[in-house]
């Protein structure tokens, strides 16, 4: 039984069809890069298999019962929570308040999601930012908040949407960083991200998307040796 399970998936928007029989696993332990030019239908997979939109079509199971119909909230109960493209902090509040928030989905009290929350922010790098506004925080470093309402609801898949767009090469590196240790610790990703080098890097497993159909999945350096992942990034006749 894979953890991630998704079959014949597909999500219609009025006359546009964002996915189309889209089938995708990940495996307890795995690391699996979605990739695909934009518009491609990467962050409609996340938004129906968090339960943001329901699919037109199609079966999504994890760790082998079906989420269709669940609410947001009951998926990332279960264990399965995910990053927005655009970062999107309650601005006003603290950086540890912001964690705080997805530590209730598995905490009650107070005090100890408190506590949680400044562990998670420690891990990501923030813990010397914690009292500061999140409307205070670099790109960057809201990335990291980002990561760390996610990590704060103790998931065991994270899927992980462009986490490192708009960031420097410095920073780049250290988010990979942080996503391996993230994976050492025992969770499982599923990541989308346009920065080639770091999810090659970080990919035991690579899926390309293009107009809302797979066109190519395997290790990542045969993946991008493949000619339609090519034709798909550099258009018709690369
Ligand atoms: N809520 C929505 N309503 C209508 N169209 C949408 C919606 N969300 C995404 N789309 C469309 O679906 C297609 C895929 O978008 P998206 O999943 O955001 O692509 P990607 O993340 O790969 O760039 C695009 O054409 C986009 O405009
Ligand atoms: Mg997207």
């Amino acid at each position: 039984m894979s953890l991630l399970e998704v079959r014949d998936l597909s999500k219609r928007f009025g006359g546009l069809t964002a996915v189309s029989r889209f089938d995708l696993t990940v495996e307890a332990g795995e690391i699996v890069g979605l990739i695909g030019p934009n518009g491609a239908g990467k962050t409609t997979v996340f938004n129906v298999i968090s339960g943001f939109y329901p699919p037109t079509r199609g079966a999504i199971s994890f760790k082998g019962d079906s989420l269709l119909g669940l609410r947001p909230h009951a998926i990332c109960r279960r264990g399965l929570a995910r990053t927005f493209q655009i970062v999107q902090p309650f601005a006003g509040l603290s950086a540890l308040e912001n964690v705080m928030v997805g530590a209730f989905n598995r905490v009650g009290e107070v005090a100890a999601a408190r506590r949680h929350a400044g562990e998670i922010l420690d891990l990501v790098g923030l813990g010397h930012r914690r009292d500061a506004a999140a409307r205070s925080l670099t790109l960057a470093d809201r990335k990291r908040l980002e990561m760390a309402r996610g990590l704060a609801t103790s998931p065991e898949l994270l899927l992980l949407d462009e986490v490192m767009a708009g960031l420097n090469p410095v920073e780049v590196d250290e988010i990979i960083g942080l996503i391996q240790e993230i994976h050492a610790r025992g969770v499982s990703l599923l990541v989308i991200e346009h920065v080639m080098q770091a999810i090659m890097a970080l990919s035991h497993r690579l899926i390309v998307l293009h107009h809302g159909e797979k066109i190519g999945e395997g290790p990542p350096a045969e993946v991008a040796r493949d000619r339609r992942v090519i034709e798909a990034y550099l258009g018709e006749g690369a």
